[in-house]
């Protein structure tokens, strides 16, 4: 499988899953919408593949928008930023980071975010109630090497180069814009990742909401995929999508859980992909015996070198 490139570490990217889920867009699209972009992983692909040349990438985090934007359009720039953040870390390199960080919650500068991702714990984003980001720097890591930072954004850069069109928008405004000619991959934070105390919503998103706004792409006939909830051994992450929305649900294996691997159990990771009913009716009938397989049945497809011959 080809290495995509990929300048910004994230939790929750589906960068390891973009294979799956291309296997399961139409082969062409007019142009592709990610209402909850974060990384642009899938965009990524999507432009590697040639499924689509023309992109609307929108997150409501403005810095995270704002950074895409930079690699994508003026890779220069933030290439020679990062390398100077990155050239000044000394052997202090924690004060450095702690420094880094309350000057972009000062400034919000996308150039200071793309070093503290790189920098932080698992790339995970976190803020506190205040919306400052507080997230802690990994010390045993000193963040990604400028040149092979450089490799990545040139890569990215070169793949969405004058395609893209970026905003900064909750993702309902996003949605009641896109038509039957575009295709969008809609992925939410997960409920339940983020510790919310109402169950209703997850990271502000509220539950009934999504549902309407999916409801609408459907009555208005857009083709979509959502990457919803997941499983990680008898855990189950997020409430249930309804049926009336007429989704048609595939479940794919993405690894064992290192931590339960540590401690003797045998957990196995699942991520849940939702498919427009209108999609279905696009693809071959291929499709729906792919579907109606076991999960397991997935992995054991592609280590099989089968998986993309049933889908595409
Ligand atoms: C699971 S992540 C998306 C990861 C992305 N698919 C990738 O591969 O990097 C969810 C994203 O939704 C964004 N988000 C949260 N609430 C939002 C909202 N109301 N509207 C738009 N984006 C939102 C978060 O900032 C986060 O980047």
């Amino acid at each position: 499988m080809v290495s995509l490139p990929h300048p910004i570490q994230y939790q929750g990217s589906k960068r390891k899953l973009t294979s799956d889920i291309l296997n399961f867009l139409p082969s062409k699209v007019e142009r592709f919408i990610e209402p909850f972009a974060g990384t642009a992983a899938v965009s990524i692909a999507v432009a590697y593949n040639d499924i689509s040349q023309n992109f609307w990438l929108n997150d409501l985090n403005k810095p995270l928008i704002e950074l895409l934007e930079l690699i994508v359009e003026k890779p220069e720039e933030i290439i020679n930023a990062y390398a100077d953040i990155w050239n000044t870390q000394n052997i202090d390199s924690i004060s450095h980071y702690l420094e880094v960080r309350e000057k972009f919650n000062h400034t919000n500068d996308p150039t200071l975010f793309l070093y503290l991702l790189a920098r932080c714990v698992k790339g995970s984003v976190r803020y506190n109630s205040d919306g400052l980001f507080n997230q802690s720097p990994d010390k045993r890591r000193k963040g990604t090497q400028p040149n092979k930072m450089r490799k990545n954004i040139e890569g990215v850069s070169a793949l969405l180069k004058g395609k893209c069109k970026f905003t900064y928008l909750d993702y309902r405004e996003v949605l009641a814009e896109a038509k039957s000619s575009d295709f969008v991959y809609i992925d939410p934070p997960y409920q339940g990742v983020c510790g919310d105390k109402d169950s209703r919503y997850f990271s502000g998103i509220n539950f009934d909401d999504f549902v309407l706004a999916i409801e609408q792409l459907n009555q208005r006939g857009v083709a979509f995929a959502i990457s919803y909830d997941g499983k990680r051994g008898n855990k189950t992450f997020g409430i249930p999508l309804p049926k009336e929305l007429r989704l048609k649900k595939l479940e794919i294996e993405v690894g064992r859980s290192s931590q339960a691997t540590l401690l003797g159990r045998e957990e196995i990771t699942v991520e849940s992909l939702y498919l427009s009913p209108n999609l279905l009716v696009e693809k071959s009938t291929g499709i729906e015996s792919y579907i109606n397989k076991a999960p397991k049945q997935l992995t054991h497809l592609k280590k099989h070198g089968k998986f993309s011959a049933v889908a595409r």
